[in-house]
């Protein structure tokens, strides 16, 4: 074979590798694997420079920064979307088009739906199948040229099987975890952080040295192709898919506003389990023909509408700064706002992660701040948006609940308190021990436990266990015979416990319920798990390092040996998966849930199936048993009616576990 077909074949492989993992998220080989060959082949390019093709990946990072950005036109403009919060301003859009269009104001059209992605918008520009050039939107006529930026992207291919001069339209974004080391990897620089991952994205295209690009992993996701004639929006993302790029891969064909509000909810509920941020979703009619009679007004067109989520980040004002001590000793710094409201929640506090991060934020009181709440998480400020000129409050050297010296370890952003006696981290340990995430003990929070801890009726996790010898506390105030029975009966119930729910009830560094889940699937006992060594440990596939050695250090802490040791004798009993199984009140029996459920979470009640021997389905057959219908249940009801299912509330269903 000579040099220049192995150079070809070369070629050939790494981009079809780069496709694979970068548009296709299923890698085919190792990252050292691909380095190899890439290697190979700028040895090879090396040998005879005349071989270099344009499409070779070595030619994604040009060497030297540029001085500027160059202009890139729009030829259409690129256009902004109108925006509805509700499904009556979405049936309004419907009905707007058919007034347009002088139709039936009921006339249904095909919409097609995808998510909205929170990045920034790009168009590239292919003529005989090459890439040839890429730019910002801009003003949406004017935008900036990134073409040696947008090179440095895997996904974006730079040569395709078309051979028509092509527009193709799409977000440039940065994945939700990429983000958050990106960020960690500025805090730890003493660099200034970002806010979100559409700035992170937006910041690392607007780099003039596409060295530092191309070490930002970017995705694009395609969702417009000009150039060909189609007849649907559904057959231009065929067609890009079948060009190389990457597209939504959840889009839906719906043709009414109650369907299309649907998946607009269904899309929201699984928002945060989603690798990018996406902030609606995008409804077009499919039909270009029509789109083609609807036409633009102004900036927008007129077949077509964002469809938001409610915002999730407010600004507001940072008045103060307290730093709280948590179950691990770590030193949390915690901002006290003005309050403000972030999708239906009034915020009054919101975390500053960790000391690093504290000191890269920069936030002191006064400051405006950008306060983030995503999920079920605490909120978060991000960002500083406006100084208000004072100095930030130091972060304490010494622990604000037992005074002990602040630890500052190497290389880790964490600042902590070591004191085993500091109160505030027993006390956190305690709080966590019992809650949800851990023994889950009815009638047993943080407030009955400020009291027993200052009675000193509980000084300690196993303490717990010997309430019941003290029958003083019938005598307290709020207290009676009958509460104090309910409370050692649901601390008796709570002793037996699955193995899984003591790991993570325990609060170890790094150790949540997914890991504890993990654990219990290597080791069938407890002691097991107490003897095993930092190597085995970091050996289950799941399991990194800095976890396995947290794990190692905690069952290796003569006090914690000590604490486990008591709690045993104070008469917890741990299920073993193989003891439990079939024995639950639940076993054998399959649930489903739609809608929401007004007291629980969903994986609250998905535990309360699973702890009893159940079994939780995500779709819809005659294999289940029982469909749990919350609030605005959804398609999922509809089918379990027609299948003649037995669905069940919110109060019937914590009824089967009386
Ligand atoms: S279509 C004329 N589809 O949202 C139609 N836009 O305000 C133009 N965006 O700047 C856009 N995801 O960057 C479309 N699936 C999607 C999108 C999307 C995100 C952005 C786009 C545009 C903005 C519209």
């Amino acid at each position: 074979m000579d040099l220049k077909e192995r150079i070809g074949r070369l070629i050939e492989k790494l981009n079809e590798l780069s496709y694979w993992y970068y548009v296709k998220d299923t890698p085919k080989a190792s990252d050292a694997e691909y380095d190899r060959l890439f290697d190979e082949l700028a040895e090879l390019e090396k040998q005879d420079t005349s071989l270099i093709r344009k499409d070779s990946p070595t030619q994604r990072v040009g060497s030297e920064p540029a001085a500027e950005f160059g202009q890139f036109l729009h030829s259409p403009p690129m256009l902004s979307l109108q925006k509805a919060y509700t499904m009556d301003e979405l049936a309004l859009f419907l009905e707007k088009v058919n007034r347009f269009l002088g139709n039936d104001l009921e006339q249904e059209h095909e919409l097609h739906l995808e998510p909205k992605f929170d990045g920034l918008s790009c168009e590239i520009i292919y003529e005989n199948g090459d890439f040839i050039k890429a730019g910002t939107r801009g003003n949406g006529i004017q935008g900036e040229d990134i073409s040696f930026n947008a090179k440095t992207i895997r996904s974006i291919p730079m040569k395709i099987n078309r051979s028509e001069t092509l527009m193709i339209r799409g977000e440039i974004l940065i994945k939700k975890e990429d983000f958050s080391k990106l960020n960690k990897e500025q805090a730890a620089e003493g660099l200034p952080l970002f806010a979100n991952p559409r700035n992170a994205a937006a910041g690392s295209i607007r780099q003039l040295d596409p060295r530092i690009t191309s070490k930002r992993p970017l995705f694009f996701i395609a969702y417009d192709l000009l150039g060909i004639e189609l007849s649907t929006h559904a057959q231009k993302i065929e067609a890009l898919e079948t060009m190389g790029f990457r597209t939504s891969g959840r889009s839906g064909i719906f043709s009414t506003a109650e369907k299309t509000f649907e998946f607009f909810r269904e899309l929201e509920e699984i928002r945060d389990r989603l690798c990018f941020e996406i902030d609606g979703v995008v409804a077009k009619i499919n039909s270009i023909e029509t789109q083609g009679r609807l036409g633009a007004v102004s900036h927008n067109p007129r077949w077509a509408i964002a469809l938001k989520f409610k915002a999730r980040e407010e600004s507001t004002v940072l008045n103060d700064v307290f730093f709280s001590v948590g179950r691990t000793g770590a030193i949390t710094p915690v901002a006290v706002l003005d309050p403000v409201e972030i999708s239906g929640a009034v915020i009054r506090n919101a975390s500053m992660h960790n000391r690093e991060i504290y000191i890269a934020l920069g936030a002191a009181p006064g400051d405006k701040v950008l306060v983030k709440r995503a999920g079920d998480v605490i909120p978060k400020v991000v960002k500083v948006l406006d100084s208000g000129g004072n100095e930030m409050i130091p972060f304490p050297e010494h622990c604000p609940s037992c005074g002990s010296d602040i630890h500052f370890q190497e290389g880790s952003p964490i600042a902590k308190c070591i004191n085993p006696l500091c109160h505030t981290m027993i006390k956190e340990r305690i709080y966590h021990f019992v809650s949800k995430a851990g023994f889950d003990i009815d009638g047993l929070g943080p407030k009955q436990i400020d009291r027993f801890m200052e009675l000193k009726i509980i000084t300690s996790i196993p303490d717990i266990f010997k309430l019941k010898d003290h029958p003083e506390i019938r005598l307290l105030e709020g207290f009676g015979e009958r509460s104090f029975q309910r409370l050692t009966d649901s601390i008796n119930s709570a002793a037996h416990v699955p193995f899984y729910r003591l790991i993570s009830a325990l609060g170890i560094d790094e150790v949540g319920e997914v890991t504890a889940k993990l654990l219990t699937r290597h080791f069938s006992a407890l002691e097991e798990l107490m003897s095993a060594s930092a190597d085995s440990l970091s050996g289950i596939e799941g399991i990194g390092p800095v976890v396995a050695a947290s794990i190692y250090e905690y069952f290796n802490d003569p006090g914690n040996i000590k604490m486990l040791e008591e709690m045993i004798s104070n008469g917890v009993v741990l299920l073993y998966p193989d003891n439990n199984k079939g024995k639950g009140p639940l076993s054998g029996l399959n649930f489903i849930f739609t809608g929401s459920l007004s007291s629980l979470s969903r994986s609250e009640a998905k535990r309360m199936v699973e702890d009893a021997g159940g079994k939780v389905l995500s779709a819809i057959s005659g294999k289940i048993d029982y469909v749990v219908a919350g609030e605005a249940a959804g398609s999922k009801l509809k089918k379990a009616r027609a299948l003649n299912l037995k669905v069940i509330g919110e109060e019937e269903f914590k009824g089967l576990f009386k």
